[in-house]
């Protein structure tokens, strides 16, 4: 059932641009409207949201967070992130207006089942975005969009993460189309980026070998940082919980602006540190994103630098450059963790651990 591949891990991420296309199927038109029929919320309630909450676990937490960045900016709807587990026991403020999307790639996650049935106990609509037909989770909620991305047998999310994200930027866009908050156009556009992912993550995939290189240099690590800004800070939180969960060594994702809060003491001679760099643009991310590369550099630490192919100015930051490809500023995410996922999954395998079945770890955890 491996397809020949020594992991699950490694077929499913391998699988991704299949299900990144499975998962945009049908989900607009050629002309890029969204129709998103599966979301039983009427239009007019959907006008209504005043707040969106996410909530999830895990992995399922991050795409959240990533969501966020999109979210708020192309519907002008205040989104908040949140663990489920911390949701469900603080007393959340809740309306009929508040939008609650649960996020679950087994639609079993017990933390997640206990928040939304709380949600929906205060009047929330909850929307799952899950990836199993007919579990409990989009069964006991007010509209479901189903993720495709076939099922995730490694206890590693990988295709089940990108599919999270792409199904959050489906259901931003829906809300901008029905809010009126972006012209046809511009959703058109960015429908026109996302179709242009799996292309994209075939051709990371082609140049495997130059993470398992890495992995392969980088096996004695005893820690390795990763550091990110904007969409990319989620993503360096999903690098290091892959090699946490995976590898069984200390890493820790940080926000590149918060370094002089206090991780920068952390950084020693040879810390390797994974730094994605946002792509440039009008905005000052870039810049400030390379100054955080400086300090930790001047500090010693070994940097692998994630930039956008043709970024120039990295190289003489970067002890090496995985390039990336050319994505808008939102939607980098989608190409920035695939070489994370990568280097989890090889560094595991150097080290001689279970790979598809990590300690102490279930697939799916169904109790609180
Ligand atoms: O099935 P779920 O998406 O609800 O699972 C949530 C987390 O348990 C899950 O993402 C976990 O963090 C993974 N092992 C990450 O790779």
């Amino acid at each position: 059932e491996k397809d020949g591949y020594d992991w699950f891990m490694r077929k499913e991420i391998f699988e991704q641009p299949r299900a990144v296309t499975d998962a945009l199927l049908g989900r607009h038109s050629e002309t890029g409207r969204l129709q998103l029929d599966e979301v039983r919320i009427s239009e007019d309630e959907l006008r209504e949201v005043d707040r969106i909450v996410i909530i999830g676990c895990g992995t399922a937490n991050y795409s959240g967070l990533v969501a966020k960045y999109a979210v708020e900016h192309w519907t002008r709807v205040p989104c908040e992130v949140e663990l489920a587990h911390e949701f469900r026991y603080r007393d959340p403020i809740l309306t009929r207006n508040t939008l609650v999307v649960a996020i679950s790639q087994s639609g079993e996650t017990a933390d997640t089942l206990m928040a939304i049935r709380h949600a929906r106990e205060q009047n929330a609509k909850v929307l799952a975005i899950c990836n199993t037909n007919g579990s409990t989770i989009p069964r006991e909620s007010d509209a479901v969009i189903y993720t495709h991305a076939g099922p995730e047998i490694a206890v590693a999310s990988t295709k089940g993460f990108i599919t999270q994200m792409i199904a959050c930027y489906l259901l931003g866009l829906y809300l901008a189309q029905v809010r009126g908050t972006m012209y046809g156009d511009e959703i058109a556009a960015v429908v026109d980026e996302l179709r242009r992912i799996p292309g994209h993550v075939e051709g990371e995939l082609a140049k495997a070998e130059e993470v398992y290189a890495l992995a392969r240099d980088l096996s004695a690590a005893p820690a390795v940082l990763f550091l990110g800004r904007h969409a990319g800070f989620p993503i360096a939180l999903e690098g290091a919980l892959k090699l946490k969960e995976l590898a069984y060594i200390h890493a820790e994702g940080f926000a590149a602006g918060e370094l002089k809060h206090g991780p920068i003491a952390l950084v020693e001679d040879g810390l390797p540190i994974f730094c994605i760099v946002p792509p440039r643009g009008r905005d000052q991310l870039h810049a400030k994103m390379l100054s955080a590369i400086q300090e930790v550099r001047a500090r010693g630490a070994r940097t692998i630098v994630l930039a956008e192919e043709g970024d120039t100015e990295v190289g003489s930051y970067a002890d090496t450059v995985l390039s990336l490809p050319r994505v808008p500023t939102l939607l980098q995410p989608l190409v920035a963790v695939v070489p994370l996922q990568l280097f989890g999954c090889e560094l595991a395998t150097l080290l001689g651990n279970d790979v598809d079945q990590p300690r102490n770890l279930a697939k799916s955890v169904t109790v609180e």
